[in-house]
């Protein structure tokens, strides 16, 4: 017998077939007894009729639980009332197991409640179609990259520094001998990759020991991390905006039954067309000031100012030049400006603040020294990245895509934590 998948039932129409599921419910009108089945593809109602299905099958009925795990032949019947076009009318029943109560019951539960249950959340239909977009988002990001001639570099997840400031820094001991910390940004070692490569990315989990409680922190979240050699600040608002776009069309076009279970505002997402917002930092402290923010140039925006702005654009907007004084150690500070840094952030709209940060990185390499030395880094730690300032510096410039804040973005999610399948939170590392 063949096994097909839920999506496929209709190339098999009156033909027997045998699907293995999960049961997500069942009922009985008269002498007919309905299961549905989800196989993660997508869900079927099975029918069991007497004298058309074993009797077997339909003794079994009662004791079939919710989750219970089963391989269901019969024959594919085309059936316009059925959610995906297709009904199975049951000729038997194998029982892979009967499940114990499941815990999550078809009533309301609180998020704590299903957090503490991922493991069996993601089976919901809401979050699998989260995850199914995450899936879009990440493969597109990548594919934009590939097309354009990018190589895939991986960054290390044990690194011997820091890069995105030592507040925020996971520690670890590395065999009682030293330190060694989970890394905050592949940046650094993108920065070596487009000296060897020209154009290269990385896309891997990346974390930070904050300890903020709010709908876009995660301690731990997925980066995708551009670097281009001979390039600078212009070509990297560019790159940025081709990505959204590319990640956005790519949700619209494979994921409308998804985006249909969000109920997602699909017009606010058509929206994202180009030209994107371009501001200096100075014109976005003036939106803020005019709506009565009192917040002085040289102050980094909070998630609050950034919520500001972004509802203030139908779009995302790229915002440039920060005070040098609000970024890392390695941004390169405008020649006609040095008090700015050649940086950018994307906000997203619909309130949803900053998904990317990057700039253009300093590539003197006496500067970067100075700098280095002025966020009292140990300098040993960082003598290879200032070689790649020694042999060959040119300018270069990269940013990095948060995956989470993005999806959560793209699905109109109110928190971060539902857009990767095992968050970990201030107060979150189970399970
Ligand atoms: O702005 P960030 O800190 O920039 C960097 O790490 C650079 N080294 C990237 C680069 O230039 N290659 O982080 C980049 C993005 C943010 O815009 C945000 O989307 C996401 O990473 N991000 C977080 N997402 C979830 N939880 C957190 N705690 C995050 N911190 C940053
Ligand atoms: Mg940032």
């Amino acid at each position: 017998m063949a096994i097909v998948t839920i999506n496929t039932v209709g190339k098999h129409e009156d033909q027997s077939v045998t699907i293995c599921g999960w049961l997500t419910h069942k009922r009985s009108s008269g002498r007919i007894r309905f299961l549905v089945l989800r196989d993660g593809t997508g869900i079927i109602q099975a029918t069991m009729i007497k004298g058309e299905t074993d009797q077997q099958a339909i003794d079994l009925y009662p004791e079939l639980t919710q989750e219970s795990s089963l391989a269901v032949t019969g024959t594919v019947r085309r059936d316009q009332r059925a959610p995906g076009g297709y009904e199975i009318l049951v000729a038997g029943i194998e029982v892979f197991q009967i499940a114990e109560t499941y815990p999550i019951a078809p009533k309301e539960h609180g998020v704590g409640f299903l957090m503490d249950h991922r493991h069996l959340w993601l089976r919901s239909p809401r979050q699998r179609a989260i995850l199914r977009i995450r899936h879009t988002v990440i493969d597109s990001a990548r594919k934009f990259f590939d097309d354009q001639g990018f190589t895939l570099l991986d960054a290390p997840i044990l690194t011997p520094s820091s890069c995105e400031g030592t507040t925020t820094l996971f520690e670890t001991d590395y065999f009682g001998n030293r330190k060694a910390f989970l890394s905050q940004s592949g940046q650094l070692y993108m920065e070596a990759g487009a000296m060897a490569f020209g154009k290269v990315y990385c896309c891997g989990p990346t974390f930070r020991a904050e300890k903020s409680k709010t709908r876009r922190h995660l301690t731990e979240f997925w980066m995708i991390e551009p670097e281009i050699a001979f390039a600078d600040l212009g070509t990297i608002m560019g790159l940025a905006e081709g990505l959204i776009l590319a990640i956005v069309e790519a949700v619209l076009k494979t994921r409308q039954p998804e985006l249909q279970i969000l109920k997602r505002d699909v017009t606010k997402l058509e929206q994202i067309q180009p030209p994107f917002h371009v501001l200096r930092y100075d014109e976005a402290l003036q939106i803020l000031r005019d709506a009565g923010e009192s917040i002085v140039w040289g102050q980094d925006f909070g998630g609050g100012h950034e919520t500001m702005i972004s509802n203030h654009f139908d779009k995302p907007v790229l915002i440039h030049r920060y005070p040098a004084e609000t970024r890392a150690f390695y941004m390169k500070n405008d020649p006609d400006r040095p008090e700015v840094a050649l940086c950018m952030d994307v906000l997203a709209p619909e309130g949803y603040g900053e998904i990317i940060g990057g700039g253009q990185r300093e590539d003197v390499p006496d500067i970067l020294e100075q700098k280095i030395q002025q966020a009292e880094l140990p300098a040993e730690d960082f003598a290879w990245y200032v070689d790649l300032r020694r042999y060959g510096s040119v300018p270069h410039a990269g940013f990095g895509l948060g995956i989470e804040r993005t999806v959560a973005w793209i699905c109109g999610l109110e928190h971060v934590r539902e857009a990767i399948p095992f968050p970990r939170l201030l107060d979150r590392l189970h399970p």
